[in-house]
């Protein structure tokens, strides 16, 4: 993961101001847009994200104490200064500070991580936007921190690592966005599987074109959507004891499935599908049924992708979104209006992005399209908003682009 390169970077230019010496080491990690596969990793069911070319970076220096000093480039976030140590004490609820203090934490938890650094933070990811600007600023705190402190970086145990350190801020997340900010790969969608996390990486065909939308409602990890999102974790955990129950008192597989996967693996889906309609209501029933069914279109999405199927995948990225409305529940009204658009201007699909509940939306179209599709959305969603300031960070089109790395300056 170390790489040698020039280009004066934002984050160094301002820490030679701010520190009145150079920065030693230049750290990125980027944010990810998903694809498909969304509130299934939790599950431990597949999820298929891409890398993007917006990315957190942070300019830093060793010191040769434990405090780790950071300033952030955006002057909104205000100035942190801490000690390293396995129980540091977490700022209020949804303040930037907690996306820094719990890499640090698990670290020091787990290994012998003491020395600290000084460093300014310049990170380009939309914020609460459903596009893990969060999970890179662990994933490139973490790193410097490994880097600085001689901690083994293994792209999948360091991903597992940054998502159990993410549980620090209060979500119970998966572990996509740190898998895919750590190993993502450039042209490519990766699937990624849990238990144990592995990563097979997918060549997008050179004429798709994802794009990435913002609603411009803000979908606060720290906020509503996070009671929202730990609600349906647990919903979904319900849902999957309740029908492993059933399955134990009518004794019908050889052996009791825990898991998501492992019931997968025991029965056809449709037998699955049909059980839970049996066992289950309500909610529960369609909580179950979205997580079921998007694993499966996470499966058939890899096949169309690799078969180069542009109306196959759009189709199941409707699906998606249809599922995420009616049986998640994590859509809203300008989520559902901005996939309509998409598709109105030629998009072959479209779907939220992200936990939902606001943020992005992403949709695929061709190269012939993809002018047509950017023009509808501008036309019929941002300036009708009056949203057309700063509409590159709202509205572009996804690099697929490598995962996170630390560079000597
Ligand atoms: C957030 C979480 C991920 C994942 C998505 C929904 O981004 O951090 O782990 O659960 O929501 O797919």
């Amino acid at each position: 993961m170390m790489q040698t390169q020039s280009a004066p970077e934002r984050a160094a230019v301002a820490f030679l101001k701010e520190f009145g010496a150079a920065a030693t080491h230049l750290v990125r990690a980027p944010g990810r847009v998903n694809l498909i596969g969304e509130h299934t990793d939790y599950n431990g069911l597949p999820v298929l994200p891409v890398a993007l070319q917006r990315e957190a970076k942070v300019a830093f220096r060793p010191r040769p104490d434990g405090m780790v000093v950071l300033h952030d480039v955006d002057e909104e976030f205000p100035p942190l200064e801490f000690e390293i140590g396995p129980a540091i004490s977490p700022e209020a609820a949804g303040h930037w500070g907690n996306y820094v203090k719990a890499p640090a934490n698990e670290l020091a938890r787990r290994f012998a991580v003491w020395r600290g650094f000084e460093g300014v933070l310049h990170s380009d990811i939309p914020v609460a936007a459903g596009l893990s600007s969060s999970s890179a600023i662990v994933n490139a705190i973490g790193l410097a921190l490994a880097h600085i402190n001689e901690v083994p970086v293994e792209a999948r145990a360091f991903a597992e690592l940054m998502a159990d350190a993410e549980r620090y801020t209060g979500t119970l997340g998966g572990a996509m966005d740190q898998a895919i900010s750590l190993g993502g790969r450039s042209g490519c969608a990766t699937k990624i599987t849990f238990g144990p996390l592995r990563l097979q990486h997918v060549q997008i065909p050179a004429d798709w074109s994802f794009v990435v939308a913002d609603t411009g409602v803000r979908a606060e990890k720290a906020g509503a959507a996070q009671n929202t999102y730990n609600l349906r974790r647990t919903e979904c955990e319900d849902a999957l004891s309740r029908v492993i129950e059933d399955l134990v008192r009518a004794d019908r597989v050889p052996l009791i499935p825990s898991s998501y996967s492992a019931l997968l693996r025991a029965m056809p889906v449709d037998d699955v599908l049909a059980l839970a309609e049996d066992v289950l209501e309500g909610n529960l029933r369609r909580r179950f049924r979205h997580v079921v069914t998007e694993a499966a279109r996470v499966n058939e999405a890899v096949d169309r992708m690799r078969g180069a199927d542009i109306t196959g995948f759009g189709t199941l990225m409707d699906a998606s979104h249809g599922s995420l409305r009616t049986d998640f529940h994590v859509s809203t009204a300008e989520l559902d209006e901005l996939t309509a658009i998409a598709r109105e201007g030629g998009a072959f699909g479209a779907r939220l992005t992200g936990a939902g509940l606001g943020g992005c939306i992403v949709a695929l179209a061709d190269r012939t399209t993809v002018g047509t599709v950017l023009e509808t959305l501008v036309g019929e969603y941002y300036e009708p908003r009056k949203l057309t300031e700063d509409l590159d960070a709202r509205l572009f089109v996804a690099v697929a682009s490598s995962g996170a790395s630390v560079q000597a300056l």
